[in-house]
């Protein structure tokens, strides 16, 4: 699903603007209440979306349209946190051995302080987007080669972001879809357990006040992912290894999206094990062209994740990845497919909008038709 290549499919992107006319607003958000208010009025932590710095979004050409995209990320209450899309990963932090370049992670980083947005910060023990150097075939590295790559990387990033953070991805994607370790340098050299655990162990030491997280896809119904997971978390947690959090990505498709049990199951999975959960990554793509009924299984998409965040206890917070159409890496990665975020190329937003506030408001459907589920949080 996720291409090993999406680096250079990224180069080859030629993407139309993903419009459609869906008879709402402008999008102008100064006057109204923004979605991280809701969320704040919900009992959730935060309401954010990742950006990139303007160097390394999706697609060039589009300078005309950053004195509105700022606007919203920025200045609008929409969004109350923010993840760098790229700049802290791997390929960039560390692209040759020993030496780090936080150029574009701090861009963002910096942003997101002068605008009051809490920060998430991702990731640092990724298969992909890994320095090529690191994964080379020609490496070979050793057990202790490996483990002494592993620390001194995560050393250097968490200490330069130490105090940035609210939380860290310390682990991305290790896990394939039925539940065994994902097959990478990492896992081929050290073996899951114990690359997971001195990544973990590794970061406990660093940065005090962030909370460390796994991350991954997939992981919003349950399933042998899910199980996977939860065998992890209470792994570490036996071992008295610190992990605070499981961060569900929650890359989703339009057409065949999880129901609201199913998110609700998934997320209390991991919130029963006494972790917090949060919703990192959101976005529903659709096939293309966006049109009436795949816009409408997109708003039940947002719904139900969103609408499950707040359900259960534990869920602190939703991110979508990006909010606008034009800056979303599903055109690059998935081909035919799109529009898997709330604004479109011209700024005006999705049906999925309303879907979005509605959940924070207490307006989510249970799946048996008897009207809205209690909300525990929403204080009118
Ligand atoms: C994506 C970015 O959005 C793209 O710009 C980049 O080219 C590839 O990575 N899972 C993750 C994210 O954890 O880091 C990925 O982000 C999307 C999938």
């Amino acid at each position: 699903m996720h291409t090993k290549s999406l680096l250079s499919l990224l180069a080859l992107a030629s993407v139309p603007l993903a419009s459609a006319s869906n008879g709402k607003g402008s999008g102008k958000s100064c006057s109204h209440k923004g979605l991280d208010w809701y969320a704040k009025k919900a009992g959730l932590k935060y309401f954010g979306a990742a950006t990139d710095s303007p160097g390394q979004r999706e697609r060039a050409g589009l300078e005309s349209a950053y004195p509105k995209y700022d606007e919203i990320m920025w200045k609008s209450g929409e969004f109350g946190q923010t993840t760098p899309t790229n700049g802290q990963k791997w390929l960039f932090t560390e692209p040759t051995q020993g030496t780090f370049n936080f150029t574009e992670g701090d861009i963002v980083a910096s942003l997101a302080h002068q605008h009051h947005k809490l920060l998430r910060c991702h990731a640092l023990v990724w298969h992909s987007q890994l320095a090529p150097w690191v994964d080379s075939s020609s490496a070979n590295w050793t057990k202790d080669e490996l483990r002494s790559i592993i620390v001194s990387h995560i050393t250097n990033v968490m200490t330069h972001y130490k105090g940035q953070c609210y939380a860290w991805d310390v682990v991305n994607e290790a896990f394939n879809e039925d539940g065994t370790y994902r097959e990478s340098v990492f896992s081929t050299v050290l073996g899951g357990d114990e690359f997971i655990q001195l990544a973990f162990e590794t970061a406990s030491k660093l940065d005090p006040q962030a909370k460390l997280y796994y991350n991954d896809y997939n992981l919003e119904s349950p399933s042998a992912k899910t199980e996977a997971v939860r065998k992890l978390v209470r792994q570490l947690q036996n071992k008295k290894i610190k992990i605070d959090g499981v961060g569900l990505q929650a890359h989703l498709t339009a057409e065949s999206r999880p129901t609201l049990d199913e998110h609700v199951a998934a997320i209390k999975g991991f919130a029963e094990l006494g972790v917090e959960v949060a919703l990192t990554e959101l976005d529903v793509r659709l096939e293309m062209p966006a049109n009436a009924t795949n816009l409408a299984q997109q708003k039940e998409a947002y719904k139900n994740a969103v609408g499950a965040c707040v359900q259960v206890d534990g869920c602190i917070g939703v991110t979508i990845w990006d909010f606008y159409d034009p800056f979303s890496w599903v055109p690059a990665v998935f081909p035919g497919e799109g529009a898997a975020l709330l604004w479109f190329g011209d700024f005006s937003r999705h049906p999925a909008y309303e879907g979005v506030v509605e959940a924070l408001t207490n307006k989510t459907q249970g799946h048996n038709g008897k009207g809205p589920r209690g909300v525990k949080r929403w204080v009118a």
